[in-house]
């Protein structure tokens, strides 16, 4: 039976999804936002920031996809049709760039790569006290699949790495601290922070001026996770006040980011338009291979998402 399967995203790979699904799947009648048709045909959403209310106007749904690792562009639908199952893709190559793209600010904050491309451009030759990786303490926020991934290898690189998360975790070689009990003392150690949590009710605006200030002097700041954790004015004052070094920015409270925002042309700041993680179709399909396969026989979905806890 051939499966009708909608691509609602405005990204423009939805050809390439359609060969890859197909490639396994076999033929598949695959609409796009320009071709949805009649939409009670439709049985599988592949969703990016859906426009609020489409999902609940396809009638015979059976299984909502996001195609972003984290969901909260899913659940800010208010309208999202009740006892639909919600399954996120678990990509190891957007994983695998999410940690890329932390250990590459940390780095080139770590190793003072900016001070020495100011130093290049007045043709100073001046080595800077460096510090011990053993003392610039990591710290990662979120210990899902992304930031069990980035701690490991800020441990790896020999970075005394901690983790923070909702709930009580173990992992070898990671100290780790949870729930609000133990955000101060963990911020209190973290030297470079790293925002790898899901958007949720208790994660909006997480990061305020309080949080900024329980950090160490100097420390740096990654958000590669969601804008809305982030007061923007306390980051902003604690990057002026000289309490953070810097920080390097993905995502953002609003995007695409405003074109008078300060962050823009802030000397501390760095800007990247979203692309720490891009969802690859060749590593995130599997996972929704699978899905689709066990929807048809009736078996247990993997990698679900729970609407209570939003993620
Ligand atoms: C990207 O932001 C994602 O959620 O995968």
């Amino acid at each position: 039976m051939t499966q009708t399967i909608a691509y609602i995203s405005r990204d423009t790979d939805g050809l390439h999804w359609k060969k890859v699904l197909e490639a396994a799947l076999g033929p598949i009648d695959f609409r796009t936002l320009e071709t949805l048709g009649n939409v009670d045909a439709i049985e599988i959403a592949l969703a990016w920031k859906p426009p609020r209310g489409l999902l609940a106007s396809f009638r015979n749904l059976k299984l909502i996809v996001s195609l972003g690792m984290g969901v909260d562009h899913l659940l800010a639908d208010d309208a999202l049709p009740a006892g639909v199952p919600i399954v996120r893709i678990m990509d190891d190559g957007l994983i695998g760039q999410m940690s890329e793209y932390a250990i590459y600010w940390a780095l080139r904050h770590h190793r003072d790569i900016d001070k020495y491309a100011e130093l290049q451009r007045a043709r100073q030759w001046r080595p800077l006290d460096f510090v011990d990786t053993l003392h610039r303490r990591v710290g990662v926020m979120g210990l899902g699949s992304i930031g069990q991934d980035t701690a490991r290898k800020f441990a790896m690189l020999g970075f005394p790495t901690a983790g923070w998360s909702r709930t009580k975790k173990d992992l070898p070689g990671i100290e780790t601290f949870h729930g609000r009990d133990g955000l101060a003392k963990f911020l209190a150690r973290s030297d470079i922070l790293v925002d790898v949590l899901p958007l949720t009710r208790d994660t909006q605006g997480l990061l305020d001026a309080d949080a900024f200030a329980q950090l160490p002097k100097g420390a740096y700041f990654i958000n590669m996770a969601r804008g809305g954790h982030v007061v923007d004015e306390a980051l902003l004052a604690a990057l002026d006040s000289g309490h953070l070094a810097g920080a390097a920015l993905d995502v953002f409270n609003q995007e695409p980011l405003p074109a008078d925002h300060p962050y823009w042309t802030h000397p501390k700041v760095h800007v990247t338009p979203h692309i720490a993680g891009a969802t690859n179709p060749r590593t995130a399909s599997p996972g929704i291979i699978e899905n689709i396969r066990r929807l048809r026989a009736g078996q247990p979905l993997i990698n679900t998402v729970d609407p209570k806890t939003g993620y």
